[in-house]
C-alpha cells in the first residue's frame, strides 16, 4: 500500500495513488529514477506548479501531455530532478586529484588527458576540477586537457554555460582561486561569473545516463556523485558497467559518499574514501 495522501486538503489539484504511480512509472522509464513513496508530497509540489503554469485542472491530463510532447517530458523531468551540489563537494576528492592523481597522469607524459562529470547538476563540480588542474597546471599547453559536464536537466545546464554564482555559494572555494571569477555585465548584485580561464576547458552536454552515449573515451576520471542515489541497484550496477568500459587503464572513478560499487566490485580496486581505480 503506498503511503501516498489521496486528500486534496491544502491541494489545489486532486493528486491520486494511482497519479503518484504513474509519475513514478514515467521519470523511472525515461530518466533511471527511483521515487519511493516518501516523494509524493515532493512530487506534488513540483509538478503543481506544472499544471497551473499550463492551465491544467487534473493531474491526469497533464500525464496524458507529458507522454505526447517532447517538450514537456523535458520540463517534467527537469521539474523532478534534484540539483543539490556545491564547490569542493566531499573536498577530500579534490584533494585526491591535486595530490596524487593529476601529478601522476602528468608523471606519465600523458598528452591526451580527460575527465567527465557525469551528472554536473548547475556546474560546481566541472569549475572545482577546472579551478583544481588550473591550480596543478596552469597554462601548460603541452597537454590537451578536457572536462566535459552532462546532466539530463536542461536547466542546470543553462547554469552551467553562464558560470554565474551568487557569492553566497563562492564561500566554500579557496581565497586563492576567487581571482579566476569576476563581476561581469551577465552578474546580479553580489554574484560572480567563472573568468573563460576556467571555462575554457569545459564542455556543457545534454545527456541522459540511460539512453546510449555519444562519447568513445577514454576517460582518465569519472566522477559521478550523487547521482546514483536516485538509481535502483541494477541500473546503477549496469553504469558502473559502462564507466569502467569507458575509463582508461587504471583510470579513477569517483562516487559521492553514500554510494558504493554494490555487485560490480571485481572491477575496481577502493582506494580513498568513494575512490576508485580501474583493475588492469
Ligand atoms: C544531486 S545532483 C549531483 C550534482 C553533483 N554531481 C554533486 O555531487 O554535487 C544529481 C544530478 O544528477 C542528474 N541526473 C539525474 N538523473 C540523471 C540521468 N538519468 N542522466 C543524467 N543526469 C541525471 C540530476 O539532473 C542532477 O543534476
Amino acid at each position: 500500500m503506498l503511503n501516498t495522501a489521496e486528500t486534496t486538503t491544502k491541494r489545489d489539484f486532486i493528486f491520486t495513488n494511482e497519479n503518484f504511480e504513474r509519475v513514478v512509472r514515467l521519470i523511472n522509464e525515461r530518466a533511471g529514477i527511483s521515487l519511493s513513496d516518501r516523494k509524493s508530497d515532493m512530487v506534488y509540489s513540483r509538478l503543481a506548479r506544472r499544471l497551473r503554469k499550463l492551465n491544467f485542472i487534473d493531474f491526469n491530463a497533464y500525464l496524458d501531455f507529458v507522454e505526447n510532447s517532447r517538450e514537456e517530458e523535458v520540463n517534467f523531468i527537469n521539474a523532478l530532478t534534484t540539483n543539490l551540489t556545491h564547490f569542493f563537494r566531499e573536498n577530500h576528492h579534490f584533494d585526491y586529484l591535486r595530490d596524487v592523481y593529476i601529478p601522476e597522469l602528468l608523471s606519465k607524459d600523458k598528452k591526451r588527458i580527460r575527465f567527465w562529470s557525469a551528472g554536473c547538476s548547475t556546474g560546481e563540480e566541472p569549475y572545482s576540477l577546472s579551478m583544481i588542474w588550473q591550480s596543478v597546471v596552469g597554462n601548460n599547453k603541452s597537454v590537451d586537457f578536457k572536462i566535459l559536464a552532462t546532466d539530463l536537466d536542461t536547466n542546470v545546464l543553462d547554469v552551467c554555460e553562464k558560470g554565474v554564482y551568487d557569492n553566497d555559494k563562492l564561500k566554500p572555494v579557496n581565497k586563492e582561486f576567487l581571482c579566476w571569477f569576476k563581476q561581469t555585465d551577465e552578474c546580479g548584485d553580489n554574484q560572480l561569473q567563472a573568468l573563460p580561464l576556467l571555462k575554457k576547458r569545459i564542455h556543457f552536454k545534454p545527456l541522459n545516463l540511460m539512453h546510449d552515449w555519444p562519447m568513445k573515451g577514454p576517460f582518465d576520471l569519472i566522477i559521478c556523485r550523487n547521482v546514483f542515489i536516485y538509481f535502483d541497484k541494477e541500473t546503477q550496477s549496469e553504469l558502473v558497467n559502462r564507466y569502467s568500459e569507458l575509463l582508461s587503464e587504471n583510470g579513477c572513478l569517483i562516487l559521492g559518499h553514500s554510494e558504493n560499487l554494490s555487485a560490480n566490485k571485481k572491477l575496481f580496486n577502493l582506494i580513498g574514501k568513494t575512490i576508485y581505480r580501474k583493475k588492469h
